[in-house]
This record gives C-alpha cells, sequence and structure tokens, in this order.
C-alpha cells in the first residue's frame, strides 16, 4: 500500500510511507546552493500516522506524538500553504486538528517529513473541497521540500533538477513482484545540508569524483532487473556522510557481511538499507541484525517491501493506491 488515506469517525487518517534511494547520483552545487540529482526513488512499507479532524473557528494546530509542535514543522507549513490556495479559489477552508505519529525515523533520509507533508496535502485538499490537481498539489510540494513531490506519485520513480521533477516508473516496477528490504537506521541525525557540503569539499580536495549518473546509460526496462539484483547503483552521498559519521561506515562494513544483494544508504542519511531475495530473507536478517547490533549501537531495523504508485482521480481530489 501507498500513501494509504481512510475515512474515520473524526475526518480522515493518513498512512505516509517512507522512501529509500536506489540510486543517488549527485551534481556539483548550482547557483542557488541546490544540488541537481538523479535519482531512483521507492516509496516501501514503513508509515507515519497522521490524523485530521476539522474543528469550529479556523486554527490549525497540530500535535506530534502527544506534543504540540511549532510552526516550523513541514505539515503545519503544509496545511497553511494549502489554505492560501483553497482561499484563494473562494473556499472556506476552516480549523483543523492535525495529531501526527511518527515511526519513520527523523534525520535518516528514509523521506519522513517530506512524505508527511505531502499526506497533509492530499487529505486536507480532500477535507477542505478544494479539487486541486495533482499539478497543483506538486507546485505545492516543491516549496515546502525537494521530496515532496516525489510522494504525490509513490511507487518507484525517476527524479530529478533538485528532487522535485518526477518521472514515475509504475508502469514497469508495479507489474512485477515487490522487492524487499532490511532498513537500519542508527540514532543519528544526519543533516542534509552538512552531507551535501561535505560532498562538495571531497570533491574539491580531489578526494571524490564527479561523475555522470549511470541511468541515462540504461535501457529503461533494465531499470526493474538491475534494481532486482541491486546492481549498478550507488550513492554519491555515501562517502560524505560516512566521513562525518564514520559508525555510519562500520555499520554498511558489518551488513556486508550478511547475505543482501546490495548494502546502500538512502539519502542524506543515516539510515542504510539491504536488498534481500525475499521476504523471508529479509525477516531472517532483520531479527539477526536486530539481536547482533542492538547490544553495542542505537539502532532501528524494519523489514520492508517496496509499494505501487498512487492512481489519481482528479475527480475528486484524491490518490488512490494503484
Ligand atoms: O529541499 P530541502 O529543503 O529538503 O533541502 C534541504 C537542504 O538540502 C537544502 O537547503 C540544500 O542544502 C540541500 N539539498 C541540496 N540539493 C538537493 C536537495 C537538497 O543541496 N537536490
Amino acid at each position: 500500500m501507498g500513501m494509504e488515506i481512510e475515512t474515520t469517525e473524526e475526518g480522515l487518517l493518513a498512512r505516509a510511507p517512507a522512501k529509500l534511494n536506489l540510486h543517488l547520483s549527485v551534481s556539483p552545487p548550482r547557483a542557488d546552493g541546490y544540488h541537481d540529482i538523479d535519482s531512483i526513488f521507492q516509496a516501501v512499507s514503513l508509515y507515519d500516522e497522521i490524523r485530521f479532524a476539522p474543528a469550529a473557528g479556523d486554527e490549525i494546530s497540530l500535535v506530534e506524538d502527544g506534543i504540540a509542535e511549532a510552526e516550523r514543522n513541514l505539515v503545519y507549513r503544509a496545511a497553511v500553504l494549502l489554505r492560501d490556495l483553497g482561499r484563494a479559489r473562494g473556499k472556506e477552508c476552516g480549523g483543523v486538528r492535525i495529531s501526527l505519529c511518527k515511526h519513520i525515523p527523523f534525520g535518516s533520509g528514509l523521506g519522513g517529513g517530506s512524505s508527511d507533508a505531502a499526506a497533509t496535502l492530499v487529505s486536507l485538499n480532500r477535507i477542505w473541497g478544494i479539487g486541486a490537481t495533482r499539478d497543483d498539489l506538486v507546485a505545492l510540494g516543491a516549496r515546502l521540500g525537494s521530496d515532496v513531490p516525489f510522494f504525490l506519485f509513490g511507487g518507484t520513480a525517476r527524479c530529478r533538477g533538485r528532487g522535485e521533477l518526477v518521472t514515475p516508473l509504475h508502469d514497469l516496477f508495479d507489474a512485477a513482484e515487490p522487492l524487499h528490504y532490511a532498513i537500519l537506521a542508527p540514532a543519528i541525525h544526519a543533516p542534509t545540508p552538512q552531507v551535501y557540503a561535505a560532498l562538495d569539499r571531497l570533491r574539491s580536495s580531489g578526494i571524490a569524483l564527479t561523475q555522470t549518473s549511470v541511468i541515462d546509460s540504461i535501457a529503461r526496462v533494465d531499470l526493474l532487473e538491475l534494481s532486482a539484483k541491486g546492481a549498478v547503483f550507488s550513492n554519491d552521498l555515501e562517502m560524505a556522510a560516512y566521513r562525518l559519521f564514520p559508525e555510519l561506515e562500520e555499520i554498511a562494513s558489518r551488513m556486508r557481511q550478511e547475505p543482501f544483494l546490495s548494502v546502500r544508504m538512502t539519502g542524506s542519511g543515516s539510515a542504510l538499507f539491504g536488498l534481500c531475495r525475499s521476504a523471508q530473507e529479509a525477516a531472517r536478517l532483520t531479527d539477526r541484525l536486530r539481536a547482533q547490533l542492538g547490544e553495542n549501537v542505537r539502532v532501528r531495523v524494519f523489514g520492508v517491501q517496496s509499494l505501487p504508485g498512487l492512481r489519481w482521480t482528479d475527480r475528486d481530489g484524491s490518490a488512490r493506491r494503484r
């Protein structure tokens, strides 16, 4: 299941999935400080839960894991941005109580904050009856963060620009069996700007090379087979994150002793993921790593599978499972 939205007695309940970057190549910095990327994003079955309840007045309130959240939270900012669009279109957009229950580790490269923001756009579009199209929400999402547009498509997609230019690969990947992964999320918060800056430094000192992304040289139909084998792909931010957080590289080395098809970091880290041959293998390896690593390192281990893309019905401005 991708982003899932169900009706409850109070309003709506959204389940916002995490993502893995199966491949991530990074260009030198642009004039605006961002980096162009060429990446394959994959939504996976680890979810945050967000409840939306219409409320009297016109206040937007947000509670995260029982604690009132500040206005800098991406969910709150998504709600405000969408309300502005709705009101500009003559909709009332009344008050709403939002409560967020986090399961996706923060600062881990798993895209939890971005996914929560995307789920907020879709849910409140429905509650407020704004009728915004996916293109409308993608434009708002890109203002909130580079990874937000991806979550309005879900499934598997190639993302370029600073991440906001999304080309879905659903037709290719959704027809195949899901892929299974073990995710290891150490208790390390890897700030994205710092990891990108560390890569720039490694490149200017000649330690890391700037390479063109392999994706253009691969036939589209081969992307699925290569993803299923964990072959060819890489993440340019790995070396930078390992320099900043050497213990991450130790965990990656430990994972490489297990029979994963590949071991890689997602986004700017700190989570690492191993591709498994089957759901059974993922369950076995997650249990093993949880038992072994848990003793020495503060790390959370999840077994997940790849999710299909979202089907979008602009008629009611909602996203459904494909
Ligand atoms: O877009 P977002 O707010 O998620 O980006 C956070 C930070 O990550 C940016 O300010 C930038 O430092 C870095 N970044 C980047 N290139 C990207 C995406 C993010 O340099 N493509």
